[in-house]
């Protein structure tokens, strides 16, 4: 018999569905968190899968199509025509727009009605519609093989940020995009979990990564305004391995190599193995739209195919069967597993999940200081590219005789430091000097 009074089997005490964050999980039209993130530039499709075929997409929870004309100029538009709803997947692509299948209406890219060849030519009335009414259409960004789109009150449309990620030489940069069937917070979420890397991708699925990931490192958060940063810092004998994942509000990821770095080979300021936007799709599903990056710098360049960007990406090949996904789980399975939208009402948070903390109250933040007025802040270019930090520094810095957990932690500070203090420098030299300061800091063991 269980006692009445016993602290255990809660099962019936905590069945209870314990609720979820409404407030950041519903990105819909309309919503407060919908609003928010249509204050930014987001991926939406590769500009791979765009061409004269229209093709249908869900974004922030719209239907929408996307095609080019025949002079290659991308649409992305509401998915129904404004004249009875018919669906313009099923249009033509022709050299100015797209055209209605239905009644042949014919639209340009950012939604003007063109033609209406159904209606009398001298018809006044045809002509007060074809001047008054527009199908709905989004400004779009092809940058690098990503569409990126601007889904927001036209008024309010910010620059399109450019990232130093973008200017890396000497890396290959292969887009990719895959689904996830949840809310985008739990797939954002991670990238602020430093933790799971030990874990999910280093002990409870095997090696998913490379082998130093199962060591569990030194966990730091730093907040820099927008910008979020998690630095995992992990001792491999006489090396300290100094890694850095980075989250940019509202969705900008980057970490550090999956594959490359092990903390066995010294690495000065090596760089993110992707490039990437969590974007939902709806409040049930998610997509993240990323370059993987491929170089000295980066992943190894054999990793540079399909596989190798679903690996980064969520430590397995995403197309297995179930068995194989129940013995081995990934990120997918990791953040599927919670539902479709976690409850947030039921974690308990951790002093390692910090930066989940933090910058999901940063979100909430920002959307109800929209409700009451206050735009969301924007990371602005201000003439040079915005300065990331996802990255592996590995420095040989063996033992000393004190507190290794904190000695460690203080290296890792040490190269945060180092990056931060060189903020206000132009990048073309921000690089070098990175790597020159954190070379002199491991010859002359200044820590
Ligand atoms: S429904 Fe599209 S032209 Fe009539
Ligand atoms: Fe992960």
């Amino acid at each position: 018999m269980v006692n009445s009074n016993s602290n255990i089997y809660k099962g019936y005490n905590q069945a209870k569905p314990d609720g979820y964050d409404k407030e950041i999980s519903h990105t819909n039209f309309g919503t407060p968190g919908g609003e928010y993130l249509r204050r930014y530039w987001h991926p939406v499709a590769l500009t791979s899968e765009v061409s004269t075929t229209p093709l249908q997409i869900k974004i922030l929870g719209e239907d929408l199509v996307i095609f080019k004309t025949t002079k290659n100029k991308i649409g992305l538009v509401h998915k129904n025509c404004p004249h009875r709803r018919a669906s313009l997947v099923y249009g033509k692509c022709e050299t100015n727009g797209i055209r209605c299948c239905y009644h042949g209406w014919l639209f340009s890219p950012d939604g003007e009605i063109l033609e209406t060849p159904g209606e009398d030519p001298d018809s006044k009335q045809a002509e007060q519609v074809r001047k008054k009414f527009k199908l709905g259409a989004y400004p779009i960004k092809e940058f690098n093989g990503i569409v990126f789109a601007y889904m927001g009150p036209p008024e309010k449309i910010p620059s399109f940020p450019h990232y130093d990620a973008y200017d890396i030489s000497d890396i290959v940069r292969r887009p990719y995009k895959i689904n996830y069937n949840c809310n985008w917070i739990q797939v954002l979420d991670a990238i602020m979990d430093p933790v799971h890397t030990s874990f999910l991708h280093g002990q409870s699925s095997g090696i998913q990564f490379s082998e130093g990931f199962a060591e569990l490192g030194e966990i730091e958060f730093f907040e820099r305004g927008m910008q979020y940063l998690g630095a995992n810092t992990r001792r491999v004998d006489d090396n300290i391995w100094v890694r850095v994942n980075e989250l940019i509000l509202p969705n900008f990821t980057q970490a550090g190599s999956a594959f490359a770095a092990d903390g066995t080979k010294t690495r000065y300021f090596g760089r993110s193995s992707f490039t990437r936007w969590v974007v939902p799709i709806d409040d049930e599903h998610c997509v993240a739209i990323a370059w993987g990056n491929f170089g000295d710098r980066a992943d190894p360049i054999e990793y540079n195919n399909k596989e190798g960007c679903e690996r980064i990406e969520a430590g397995e090949i995403i197309d297995r069967t179930w068995e194989e996904k129940q013995k081995s789980p990934g990120d997918a399975e990791a953040v599927e597993g919670m539902g479709f939208i976690s409850q947030h009402k039921g974690e308990h948070l951790m002093p390692t999940d910090h930066g989940i903390m933090s910058y999901r109250r940063h979100i909430r933040k920002s959307i109800k200081a929209l409700q009451e007025g206050t735009e969301p802040k924007q990371f602005k270019n201000n003439g040079d590219a915005i300065k990331t930090y996802g990255q592996d520094t590995v420095l040989r810095v063996p033992k000393r005789n004190v507190d290794d957990r904190k000695f460690i932690k203080s290296v890792g500070a040490a190269v945060l430091k180092l990056q931060f203090d060189s903020e206000k420098m132009p990048n073309k030299d921000r690089d070098s000097f990175i790597i020159k300061e954190l070379s002199n800091m491991e010859k002359n063991g200044a820590f």
